[in-house]
């Protein structure tokens, strides 16, 4: 059986994918398979296994995985609909597969709403303003051709009908504030309007996305409120601008997956869940975004097959992260209460290898967040700290996939090395790297690729995602009970995933 498993992976992953670079994961494959051998899992002993090679191997693999993208794309890319993310799902089932029947593997497909702009203009007054761009999943104009008005000031921040005058054949221009952009833009569109334009109310530009498609949205775009001010002033002067917007773009729903492995053995009742995701922008091959969490979560799956566990472990390779935590937002949204009862917590592995990284925390707690919150953000600062490193606290602000399930009672958390944020010189003293620069220079583009990883921190996390794995694996003792499933009573964050929406 242990060698069927390695001729199988030879197999199922096929020549696309130079499977000879593929690791032994285990010098002595053959004993893990007797089950009498195993012990019970131990987070030194799990975290003894996880090696940079190994990761990095993987990450070889998963880059010739998001060349397949080229054909369609022009470039590397595992966006979801592209062969590079067909091949990523393939690479991920087919580890798990492998394994045996340590793991149950089921896939979850969903439809998921992706957009494409692929021309836009925005004129006000006789000036296109710089900072002008569309907003994500934005319907086009009307037929696709140019749309002209009066440019219509919409009265506070534009949340609510009575803020909206009658804008038919108008263009409405908008605050950024208190509501979702896709809210405005609907409002908008109800209200009569052929497009719309969200002017930010905080300092420099602003983009962002419309979120879930409402058939009430108009064509949007989101400027900068510098460049709003003089003509918010001129229409409060009673003078008039003439508008004209003009947005080709699609939104179309596609399926797409997620992949779940939950281990057999474990109390089914009592599951350590945890989830990275297996989707790259269309910009480029996310080797880091989030290949290095996946490939983390795959490793770790892989070596916790050398032990027994007492509570299951649920493993989630997300799909639609980019697009706005799709995948993620309906796995929770289609579980029973009884079954969501029996996640005891989740954590989120979103790049964990930024090369200008630092250990991020989110800053997850238990007043604000679902009781239990708290206690896994103490796990991992202890680790740091007993490792004599520095670590920050990051906002817990809906960016990754834990949003959803903070949202319906699940205490949840999770690590990060950071993304396009920019590192301080505190924090250059604190974790080496360059102040000034992101943390992630090549977050969300092309070259986010294979020399876009820091092996050191991405060892070093992994140890972590093996010892939260193997501590919960063992024992929830004294880990708060779950007592509710209903929606946190929260307000919309600013993000939902790695957009802005509001
Ligand atoms: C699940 O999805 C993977 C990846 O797309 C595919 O290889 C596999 O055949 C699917 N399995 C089932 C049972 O549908
Ligand atoms: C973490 O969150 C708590 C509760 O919201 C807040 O009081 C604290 O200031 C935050 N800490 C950091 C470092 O952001
Ligand atoms: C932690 O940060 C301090 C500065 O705040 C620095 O002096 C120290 O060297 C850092 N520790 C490590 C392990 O980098
Ligand atoms: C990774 O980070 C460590 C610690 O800051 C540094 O010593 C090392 O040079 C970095 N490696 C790469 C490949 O950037
Ligand atoms: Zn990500």
């Amino acid at each position: 059986m242990a060698c069927s498993y390695l001729f199988g992976a030879f197999l199922l992953l096929g020549d696309a994918f130079a499977f000879q670079q593929l690791p032994l994961f285990d010098p002595s494959p053959v004993s893990h398979n007797h089950v009498a051998a195993k012990e019970l899992v131990d987070s030194a002993s799990l975290q003894n296994r996880i090696h940079a090679d190994n990761l990095f191997d993987r990450a070889k693999v998963l880059y010739s995985i998001a060349e397949l993208g080229t054909d369609e794309y022009n470039h590397p890319t595992r966006v979801i609909g592209s062969k590079g993310h067909l091949a990523t799902m393939s690479y991920v089932y087919s580890t798990i597969a492998e394994l045996g029947d340590y793991y149950v593997l089921w896939n979850q497909s969903f439809p998921a709403v992706v957009g494409n702009v692929f021309e836009s203009r925005l004129v006000l007054g006789n000036e296109v303003p710089a900072s002008a761009i569309a907003m994500s999943l934005t319907p086009p104009t009307k037929d696709k051709e140019p749309v002209l008005g009066p440019l219509t000031l919409v009265s506070n921040v534009g949340c609510s009908e009575s803020d909206y005058p009658d804008l038919t054949g108008k263009i409405a221009l908008i605050s950024r504030g208190e509501c979702p952009f896709g809210t405005k833009s609907a409002l908008a569109g109800r209200a009569g309007a052929l497009a719309a334009v969200i002017y930010n109310n905080e300092k420099g530009a602003l983009g962002g996305t419309l979120g879930t498609p409402s058939p009430d949205n108009i064509a949007t775009f989101s400027i900068s409120g510098s460049d709003a001010s003089s003509y918010i002033k001129k229409l409060k002067n009673g003078q008039s601008v003439d508008a004209s917007a003009y947005i080709d773009a699609i939104v179309e729903t596609i399926e797409t997956t997620n992949i779940i492995a939950q281990t057999t053995e474990g109390d089914p009742n009592n599951c350590v869940m945890l989830g990275g995701h297996s989707d790259s922008v269309a910009e480029g091959p996310g080797i880091n975004d989030d290949g290095s969490g996946s490939l983390t979560l795959l490793e770790v799956a892989t070596q916790l097959t050398n032990y027994h566990v007492n509570n299951c472990v649920r493993f989630a390779w997300w799909a639609g992260e980019e697009e706005g935590l799709l995948g993620s937002d309906y796995y929770v949204s289609v579980l029973s209460p009884e079954e969501n009862l029996k996640i005891r917590l989740f954590m989120d592995y979103d790049m964990l290898a930024s090369p200008n990284f630092a250990y991020q925390v989110y800053n997850a707690t238990n007043t604000l967040n679902p009781v239990g919150s708290e206690e896994l953000r103490d796990l991992y600062t202890d680790f740091y700290t007993s490792h004599g490193l520095n670590f920050t606290y990051i906002p817990f602000d809906g960016r990754s996939d834990y949003d959803a399930f903070i949202r319906h009672g699940i205490p949840g958390g999770g690590i990060a090395t950071g993304a396009e944020g920019v590192k301080t010189k505190a924090e250059q003293q604190m974790f080496g790297g360059t102040a000034g620069d992101w943390y992630d220079p090549c977050y969300h583009q092309l070259c986010d690729s294979l020399a876009n990883l820091n092996l050191t921190a991405w060892e070093l996390n992994t140890k972590l995602v093996a010892h939260s794995v193997a501590t919960y694996a063992q024992s929830l003792d004294g880990f708060p009970e779950r007592t509710s499933f209903e929606a946190a009573d929260v307000l919309p964050s600013k993000y939902h995933g790695p957009k802005l929406q509001l």
